[in-house]
């Protein structure tokens, strides 16, 4: 079965190799509206994983060390992704999204928040591998802060 959707999918990036304006299609990184759409999508998972985590944090799920482990590692790989979405020209305030324009007036700040939540993200993954909530707990807070920091300053 993986054999075949692996061919079914170079066959179609064949096929839009051969229709070359297929491959002018509008995507994340060409159009403002998927943009938004990607770094919106990428929040999403990225607040899935740290949910399930708040759970277990909080107790009110009872805490499973690999099932955080693997929660803090997807967590840590996301909190790379949305940022991306905010470079594409264009991909500014509008109707679709909450992004205040003042993110891009204020650049290094957003991008200097971007970069803690990563690296406190990475420490959160590596906490996570000690199997104890008490290490775990001070990670998850530090990266915790992060969210409304960056919420209230440039998030409607
Ligand atoms: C550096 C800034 C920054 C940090 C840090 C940040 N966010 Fe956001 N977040 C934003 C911005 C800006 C938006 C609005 C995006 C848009 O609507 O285009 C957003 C939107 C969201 C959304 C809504 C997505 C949607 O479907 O519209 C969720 C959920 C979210 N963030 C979760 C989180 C969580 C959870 C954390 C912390 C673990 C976090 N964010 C950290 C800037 C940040």
């Amino acid at each position: 079965m993986k054999k075949l959707i692996v061919s079914l999918a170079s066959t179609a990036i064949l096929s839009l190799g051969i229709s070359g304006s297929a491959l002018a299609d509008k995507h994340a990184f060409n159009d403002a509206e998927s943009a938004v759409d990607y770094r919106q999508s990428a929040f999403s998972i990225m607040r899935a994983n740290f949910v399930a985590m708040a759970e277990m944090v909080k107790g009110d799920v009872d805490y499973d060390a690999s099932i955080f482990e693997q929660r803090a590692e997807d967590f840590a790989r996301l909190s790379q992704i949305p940022w991306a979405g905010f470079t594409t020209e264009g991909a500014m305030p509008g109707d679709n999204t909450d992004a205040l324009p003042e993110i891009w007036d204020n650049w290094d700040d957003f991008k200097k928040r971007s970069e803690d939540l990563i690296a406190d993200a990475k420490s959160l993954a590596e906490a996570s591998t000690s199997g104890s909530l008490e290490t775990i707990k001070p990670a998850f807070m530090a990266a915790a802060k992060n969210c409304k920091g960056c919420h209230d300053n440039y998030k409607d």
